[in-house]
């Protein structure tokens, strides 16, 4: 089938790269023109398992191309994918003009019926708003066009996205059409050969919320273990092995019950805030959404408490941060909870130390003043203390006899509890563990 993408960043891209592998003829198209140029030269513009691979085997098999022209990307599509940006607002609404100019170029260039296709997280009624859109620019342009609009929510994440686009959990597709429905399982059915998964056939605004309701279900789980981690913290308890022992219920499961520096990303934070604000504006008051969102803030808080307990003073301190990336396996630095810990540190006066293994191009704009070290270890040298953020496998290699060495402090805050509070402290470490009690050496 013919595919164009609108939007090829995180999602679009996958998207895209994936809908050639399937054996579609796939256009993407993006208002960023840098990022096409670059595209256009086989480079990939972020870091993703497999992903270049995978667009370089599409761009090679003629199934995948890049164009800035807009008119050309449309102009034949069965299937357009709408992957553009829904930031949030200040008020926590998410931006939608991003889709709506998306909508319009459709509706401007189609020289055919289309199928447009939300993949973008969308508040439930965008659909509608789609269709208006459509038809507004449709009549504007004197056609008679009329397109099918369906919802395809995406369920990928970061660092493992060409896995979870090839191998989904399940498909959602919400169409108020059969010919929506019968575009969009035709489009699938070469995946659905492949690798065999639920496939959910629903009603748009229902599709809307299975992607709402999803991440807001997982960002509470998150919120839930936080606040379990503080009450650990108070009574002397060990929320890991609380996680494991709940995660063995099936009914619960163990995923998302890690305890840490609180969600982040370019999407809970966003859609818990947006699923907030379209339930209010559709009249119901979803508080329990908002005390995910205070506990995500308190976590994201916690480690700069810790440093001011373990530390005193952080004016004029060398802190060290291990890891910005919201999560490993990704260069993304939207909303990560790393930046909410070094903006606390930079407020204060302290010096930030910031290593990542592949992040911080992201922000040396942004902290001008930091020191940016290229190896963790050249991080912690001198550092007073130290405050992992991100879970990266390289952290766990450090040894804390080694910590101990580098710090000028002997003073760790881990809130990713890559390490072993007991090996720390035995080390002579004062030591703060997320959802464990404070360690200090002993005899001190
Ligand atoms: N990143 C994720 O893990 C993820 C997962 C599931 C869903 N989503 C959702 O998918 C959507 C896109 O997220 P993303 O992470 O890919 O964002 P992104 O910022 O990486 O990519 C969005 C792209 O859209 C382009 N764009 C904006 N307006 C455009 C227009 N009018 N025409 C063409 N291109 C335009 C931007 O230049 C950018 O390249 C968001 O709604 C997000 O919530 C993201």
């Amino acid at each position: 089938m013919l595919v164009s993408v609108i939007g090829v960043g995180h999602v679009g891209l996958v998207t895209a790269a994936c809908m050639a592998d399937l054996g579609h003829d796939v256009v993407g198209f993006d208002v960023d023109g840098q990022k096409i140029e670059l595209l256009r030269t086989g480079a990939v513009p972020f870091v993703e398992a497999g992903l270049a691979e995978l667009v370089e085997a599409g761009v090679r098999a003629g199934r995948l191309e890049f164009t800035a022209d807009v008119a050309e990307a449309v102009r034949a599509a069965e299937v357009v994918f709408i992957c553009v940006g829904t930031p949030r607002r200040p008020d926590g609404a998410p931006n939608m003009s991003f889709v709506q100019s998306a909508a319009a170029t459709v509706a401007s260039h189609a020289q055919r019926p289309a199928v447009v296709a939300e993949k973008s997280t969308v508040p439930v009624q965008t659909g509608e708003r789609i269709r208006q859109a459509l038809r507004l620019q449709s009549q504007a342009r004197g056609g008679g066009l009329v397109h099918d609009v369906v919802s395809n929510p995406e369920f990928l994440r970061e660092g493992t996205a060409v896995a979870d686009t090839l191998r989904p959990d399940r498909i959602v597709v919400g169409a108020d059409s059969e010919r929506g429905h019968a575009v969009m399982r035709a489009l699938y059915a070469p995946l659905l050969a492949r690798h065999d998964c639920p496939y959910v056939a629903t009603d748009v605004r229902t599709a809307e919320l299975i992607k709402h309701a999803s991440n807001a279900f997982l960002a509470t789980k998150i919120s839930f273990i936080n606040a379990v981690a503080r009450i650990c913290e108070l009574a002397g308890a060990n929320v890991h092995t609380i996680a494991d022992a709940m995660g063995y219920d099936a009914r619960i499961g163990r995923a998302f019950l890690n305890a840490g520096v609180g969600y982040g990303g370019s999407c809970f934070p966003k859609d818990v805030e947006a699923f907030i604000h379209i339930a209010q504006e559709l009249g119901y008051d979803f508080g329990m959404l908002r005390e995910t969102d205070r506990i995500n803030r308190e976590a994201k808080a916690w480690p700069v408490a810790q440093l001011r307990r373990l530390v005193w003073n952080l004016a004029d301190k060398q802190i060290a941060v291990l890891g910005i990336a919201f999560k490993p396996g990704t260069d993304d630095v939207r909303d990560a909870p790393a930046l909410d810990v070094i903006d606390a540190l930079l407020a204060e006066g302290a010096t930030v130390r910031l290593h990542d293994p592949v992040a911080l191009d992201h922000v040396r704009e942004r902290y001008p003043d930091a020191v940016f070290c290229d190896k963790a270890e050249d991080a912690l040298r001198g550092a007073h203390a130290v405050v992992v953020c991100t879970e990266w496998d390289e952290y766990r290699a450090i040894t804390p006899q080694r910590l101990a060495e580098l710090l000028t402090y002997p003073v760790v805050v881990d809130a990713r509890a890559v390490w072993d509070a007991r090996a720390l402290a035995d080390a002579g470490l004062s030591v703060a563990v997320v959802g464990q009690p404070p360690l200090s050496p002993a005899g001190t």
